[in-house]
C-alpha cells in the first residue's frame, strides 16, 4: 500500500490528489459535487492583486479532443479572495493552495505582501505560465531572468510558505526553466499549464476568441503533460506535480509512475467531478 502523505517544502498533504487552478474557480463552487476534504488540497483560481473581469468574447470552446479556454485570469481580487472566499473554503475542510498572478512587479510585490500575511495560508503556486493575459503570465515564465525573479520575491516575501513554480509547456525546453525554478528556490514545479491554441468559425471566416489564442486543455494534451513530467523529474531534485489532461485513474498513475509525486485534476472535473475522489480511492 502506497503512503499517500507527501511533502512539499515543509509541507505535508495527507495525499497526493489535487484540483487543479482553475476549473473549480474557488473551489467551494465544487463543494456540493466533490467532498474537497477527502483531497490533497485545492489549487484556487489564479488570484491578482486587483479584482479582474476576465478577457471579453468566447471564454470556452470544446473541441473533439479537449478544451479551449480564454478566462484571463478574472477573479475578484486578493483581499476580497482573502477575506471571503479562502474562509468558505476552509469552512468546507480543504487543504488550500492558492495561485497568484505573476503580473507587474509593483503589484506582484503587493500581492506577496498581502498574502504573507494569511495565517491560513502555507503553500501558493505562482501562475508564471498563464497564456491569456498581456502582462505576467506566460511572458514571465518563458524568461529565465523574470522566472527567477518572480521565484526568489516569493520565497523572500512569504518567509516559509512553500513555493511552487506553474511552468508553461509553450517552450522548447521546459525541464531547463524547472532547473532555474529549483536553483531560484521553488520548493516543487507544478507542470503544465494549457497549451496555446486557436478555433476559428467557418461562417465569418475569423477567430473565435477576442485575443486569438486560447489555452487548451483536456485528454489531448496527456501525452505531451506526461513527457514534461518524466523530462522535469530526471533533472530536479524538488517534487514535480503532474497536471495536463488527465482523465481516468490510469492516467494518474502514468504521471507517479513518470516520476511526480502528485497529481492536479483540471478540465476533467467539468464532465466527471467525481475522478479527483476516485484516485484518492485507487492509491
Ligand atoms: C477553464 C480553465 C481555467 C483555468 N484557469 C487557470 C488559472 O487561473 N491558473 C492556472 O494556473 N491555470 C489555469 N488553468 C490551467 C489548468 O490548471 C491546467 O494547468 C491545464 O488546464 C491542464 O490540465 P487539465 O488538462 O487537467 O485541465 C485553467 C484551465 C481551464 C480549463
Amino acid at each position: 500500500m502506497r503512503n499517500k502523505n507527501f511533502n512539499i517544502g515543509v509541507v505535508t498533504f495527507k495525499n497526493p490528489v489535487f484540483l487543479a487552478s482553475g476549473p473549480a474557480g474557488y473551489g467551494i463552487e465544487y463543494r456540493d459535487l466533490i467532498n474537497l476534504e477527502k483531497l490533497g488540497a485545492v489549487v484556487t483560481k489564479t488570484i491578482s492583486l486587483m479584482p479582474k473581469e476576465g478577457n471579453s468574447g468566447t471564454r470556452l470552446q470544446e473541441t473533439e479532443s479537449g478544451l479551449l479556454n480564454s478566462i484571463g485570469l478574472e477573479n475578484v481580487g486578493a483581499r476580497r479572495f482573502f477575506d471571503e472566499k479562502l474562509p468558505e473554503l476552509l469552512d468546507a475542510g480543504a487543504k488550500p493552495v492558492v495561485s497568484l498572478a505573476c503580473e507587474g512587479k509593483e503589484e506582484y510585490l503587493e500581492l506577496l505582501d498581502i498574502t504573507s500575511k494569511q495565517d491560513n495560508v502555507d503553500v501558493v503556486e505562482l501562475n508564471l505560465s498563464c497564456p491569456n493575459v498581456e502582462e505576467g503570465g506566460m511572458g514571465v515564465g518563458t524568461d529565465p531572468a523574470l522566472l527567477r525573479w518572480y521565484i526568489k520575491e516569493a520565497k523572500h516575501i512569504l518567509g516559509g510558505m512553500a513555493v511552487l513554480a506553474k511552468l508553461t509547456p509553450n517552450v522548447g525546453d521546459i525541464s531547463s526553466l524547472a532547473v532555474i525554478s529549483e536553483k531560484a528556490g521553488a520548493d516543487g514545479i507544478t507542470a503544465i499549464n494549457t497549451l496555446l491554441g486557436m478555433d476559428i468559425n467557418l461562417e465569418t471566416g475569423t477567430p473565435v476568441f477576442d485575443r486569438v489564442v486560447a489555452g487548451f486543455s483536456g485528454p489531448a494534451i496527456m501525452p505531451i503533460a506526461l513527457r514534461a513530467v518524466w523530462e522535469i523529474a530526471k533533472v530536479v531534485r524538488i517534487p514535480v506535480i503532474g497536471v495536463g489532461g488527465i482523465s481516468s485513474i490510469e492516467d494518474a498513475g502514468k504521471f507517479l509512475a513518470a516520476g511526480a509525486a502528485a497529481v492536479q485534476v483540471g478540465t476533467a472535473i467539468f464532465y466527471d467531478p467525481g475522478l479527483p475522489e476516485r484516485i484518492v480511492d485507487s492509491l
